[in-house]
């Protein structure tokens, strides 16, 4: 599912309203569902072979998703697996790249409408070509302290919504969620690109600290506008974590992580020191044949609007620097807590990418595939009682609006994304299979049929 430059564009005629501006965008969708016990269906995850919807049912209830590959054949079946229940989560699995799905969720024998964020057919991810070299995963915004989410600064018409578990407390359910969750994947390593406290003391880094070591793999932090030294007596952010610099590189299987803190250390405000300039075109002019991604707490396209991104100056003397540069892959940013894409005219179709707070809804973390020839980028919510009770309550975030705002189109959430100029395949290791892991299709063109679906229950079926 390549991303669509139309879509982006018909979106940031939204966005670029600002949060501040939302009173003059249209209500939520008005069209009524059919049946009651499936509120807030959301098509959430669509891979390259598997799909993931969630609802909520106003009493405990089985749930069902009936799929196929044609909108009147949905021969399949997959029965929620929690049982009677309110809070769903199935997924659909083994299906073929590229391949358009039908589904109906039904509950209490009834189908449910389609709606904007479930709208009854998807088309699974076509990965990038080549060989697929590494993956990664970045969560954002842990908020380490946080007892109610939705303030936006400036905008006092938006009602904070207040956690309603006790202990353990939201910011520790999703938290120790998505760091479980990853340590499931074969990720690599994992960003997390700031906000990890609330309120830059210092044992709420150490309690961030204390989720991230949990983690199997390597982490890499970013300092974010909650992560600033304001009135301590010193940077804890730094101390706690061991920094030398808070902005960094490294290199990873042919792509350079170059990672950049654009938080005032007194007010959080976006800025980017003079210091980093300087050794951002260092980093640039060093890069040979490796890819570029940027990673900082801050978004940068004009996209973004001006309440989550780069002041201007900031914005040109970035978008100068990595105009003609071939090599850049990715901006990847959080700050906002919603899942967007956005671009900018000079960085040409490079997705700079903002996602979602681990502390409330939509909650969650996302993987980068990465491949020769490209990069996929897919979005898991995470699950369990007590962080579903809060998923619900938070969607009256932001007037109601907090699904319209933070959870992001399909698209924003789930893309393959193709490089200019691929990385040249690695050399094949001693197993013949370069890093060992899978090639992707090349023309997603792989048979296609009802035998792609067998991971379903077929209904009426022998088989
Ligand atoms: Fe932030």
């Amino acid at each position: 599912m390549s991303m669509n430059r139309r879509d982006f564009l018909a979106r940031s005629g939204q966005l670029t309203l600002g949060i501040g501006a939302l009173a003059l965008l249209p209500g939520k969708t008005a069209r009524a569902q059919a049946n009651a016990d499936v509120k807030n269906a959301e098509l959430v995850t669509v891979t390259q072979q598997s799909a993931v919807l969630t609802w909520e049912s106003e009493n405990p209830t089985e749930g069902i998703v009936s799929y196929g590959l044609s909108e009147n054949g949905l021969d399949y079946q997959v029965v929620d697996p929690a049982g009677p229940t309110r809070f769903h989560r199935v997924e659909i699995q083994g299906l073929e790249p590229g391949q358009t799905v039908f589904y109906d969720i039904q509950a209490n024998g009834e189908s449910a409408e389609p709606n904007e964020y479930s709208p009854g057919s998807f088309t699974t991810l076509t990965p990038p070509k080549g060989t697929h070299l590494f993956t990664f995963a970045t969560i954002t915004d842990m908020h380490v302290g946080l007892m109610s989410a939705g303030a936006v600064g400036g905008i006092s018409s938006f009602v904070p919504v207040e956690c309603p578990l006790d202990d353990p407390t939201c910011w520790q359910v999703g938290n120790q969620a998505v760091i479980d969750a990853i340590n499931k994947t074969a990720s690599d390593f994992t960003l997390v690109k700031g906000d990890l406290s609330h309120e830059y003391q210092q044992g709420q880094f150490e309690q961030a600290r204390s989720f991230l070591e949990q983690l199997k793999s390597p982490y890499y932090v970013v300092r974010g506008n909650h992560d600033r030294i304001g009135d301590q007596p010193e940077d804890y952010f730094k101390k706690v974590f061991g920094l030398e610099a808070t902005h960094y590189a490294f290199s990873h299987k042919g792509v350079r992580f170059v990672v950049l803190d654009s938080s005032n250390l007194e007010t959080g405000i976006q800025e980017v020191s003079q210091e980093q300039w300087v050794w951002l075109e260092q980093q640039i002019e060093t890069l040979g044949d490796e890819k570029l991604i940027l990673v900082l707490h801050h978004a940068v396209t004009e996209e973004a609007s001006i309440i989550f991104t780069l002041f201007t100056e900031d914005q040109q003397r970035l978008f100068s620097m990595l105009k003609y540069e071939n090599n850049l892959i990715g901006i990847l940013s959080g700050h906002s807590h919603r899942n967007i894409v956005t671009h900018q005219p000079e960085l040409d179709e490079v997705p700079c990418i903002e996602t979602s707070s681990t502390v409330h809804y939509p909650g969650g973390y996302n993987l980068y595939h990465v491949y020769t020839g490209g990069f996929m980028q897919t979005y898991h919510k995470i699950g369990g009682n007590d962080w579903r009770i809060w998923e619900e309550a938070g969607r009256a975030m932001y007037k109601g609006d907090a699904q319209k705002i933070l959870f992001g189109s399909l698209a924003d959430r789930n893309f393959s994304y193709r490089f200019k100029k691929s990385i040249p395949e690695p050399e094949p290791d001693e197993t013949g299979t370069g890093c060992g892991c899978q090639t992707a299709s090349d023309s997603g063109s792989l048979a296609l049929g009802a035998a792609a679906l067998a991971a379903g229950k077929l209904i009426g079926g022998s088989s």
